[in-house]
């Protein structure tokens, strides 16, 4: 098998329209615009409609993401999609946005859950079948309807998460030095209690009549989260940096995983790395989990903050708890 590197040929994203403030939040739970800013950073997140689903999201940000590729569905024959809020248990979201695109059938599609490092996992995979040859065009994509799992009475998480989509075209290129460059991937069983999301009421025979379906929401330690998020994507970062020979100031751009602005800011302090190097848009989404890295990547590229031939480096955190990194020559 030949070994090639993987390219990104293009990305794209999508925000469902309707815009929920921190205002509004005030109306629905005991908090205020002040509390949230200075705690997160976040100013207002994206709320999808009931009728749509994650692979309604997964599909718009396809759709971009192959135009800007300059291809069509009929090239994919990868599609990964990383989410934790799937339209159904059964079967994967892939599959539905195989249908739903138009991607042929000879394609692998399925789904993968690391949570909010899903997208790196899913480049991680993408990238290695991709290299190996086995694989030609994947399309990877991280989505999430994070509305439909919030707690809406609960003030200390359901200010925090948004909906959206983001996507790559992933193929493969010809300049060794260029491309996916590695990805570092992590995980801690030890904490699932710190961040989980419960099943509603298991079935059984006996409460298989019941009427009742509990809701079965976010929840999370956010403190503890908090500092292991920080000390993970600090080494995941510096492990990667270090395996690539590169230091720190040679990466022109950080695309951190959007979940609190403060995170994102000790980050920027333990990498001695400024602010101004990091793509920030937690403010207008909150944290999109699955979404957040390739949503954040495309709207980099679509500002103009990547450039051909510069350093990119991802970087994530999420329940499980899971980590990784992804360095990227584009
Ligand atoms: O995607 C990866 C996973 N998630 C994360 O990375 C999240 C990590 N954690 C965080 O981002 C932060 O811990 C939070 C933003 C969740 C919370 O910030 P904090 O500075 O750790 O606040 P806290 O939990 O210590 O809460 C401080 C106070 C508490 O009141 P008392 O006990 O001091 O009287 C809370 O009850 O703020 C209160 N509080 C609120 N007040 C107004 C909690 N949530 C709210 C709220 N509005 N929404």
């Amino acid at each position: 098998m030949p070994h090639r590197p993987t390219v990104v040929l293009g990305t794209g994203s999508y925000a469902p329209a309707r815009v929920m403030t921190n205002d509004d939040l005030s109306r629905i739970v005991e908090t205020s615009d002040e509390w949230i800013q200075s705690r997160s950073g976040i100013r207002e997140r994206r709320i999808a409609a009931d009728d749509e689903l994650s692979s309604d999201l997964a599909v718009r940000a396809a759709q971009s993401a192959l135009e800007n590729a300059g291809l069509t569905a009929a090239d994919i024959d990868l599609l990964i999609i990383a989410t934790v809020t799937p339209d159904l248990p059964m079967p994967a979201t892939a599959c539905i946005v195989q249908h739903k695109l138009g991607i042929p059938t000879h394609a692998a599609c399925f789904d993968l859950n690391a949570a909010c490092s899903g997208f790196l996992y899913a480049l991680d995979t993408a990238s290695a079948m991709i290299s190996s040859g086995r694989r030609q065009k994947a399309l990877v994509i991280g989505v999430e309807k994070l509305s439909s799992v919030v707690d809406w009475k609960d003030r200390t998480t359901c200010v925090l998460f948004g909906d959206g989509a983001g996507a790559v075209v992933l193929g493969a290129g010809d300049d060794p030095t260029r491309g996916v460059l590695g990805v570092n991937l992590g995980a801690d069983g030890s904490n699932t209690d710190l961040l989980y999301i419960p099943r509603a009421v298991p079935a059984t025979p006996a409460n298989a009549a019941s009427p009742e379906q509990p809701t079965s929401c976010i929840r999370m330690k956010g403190k503890e989260v908090f500092k292991i998020a920080v000390r993970a994507m600090d080494e995941s970062a510096r492990d990667i940096l270090e395996q690539h020979k590169v230091t720190a100031d040679q990466i022109s751009l950080v695309i951190p995983h959007q979940a609190n602005l403060r995170i994102i800011a000790a980050i920027s302090e333990y990498l001695e790395l400024p602010m101004d190097r990091f793509f920030v848009n937690v403010d207008r989404y909150g944290n999109t989990s699955a979404a957040s890295i390739p949503l954040a990547l495309d709207e980099a590229r679509r500002a103009g903050r990547i450039q051909p031939g510069q350093l990119i480096l991802l970087v994530a955190f999420g329940a499980g708890l899971t980590y990784g990194s992804a360095l990227i020559r584009w």
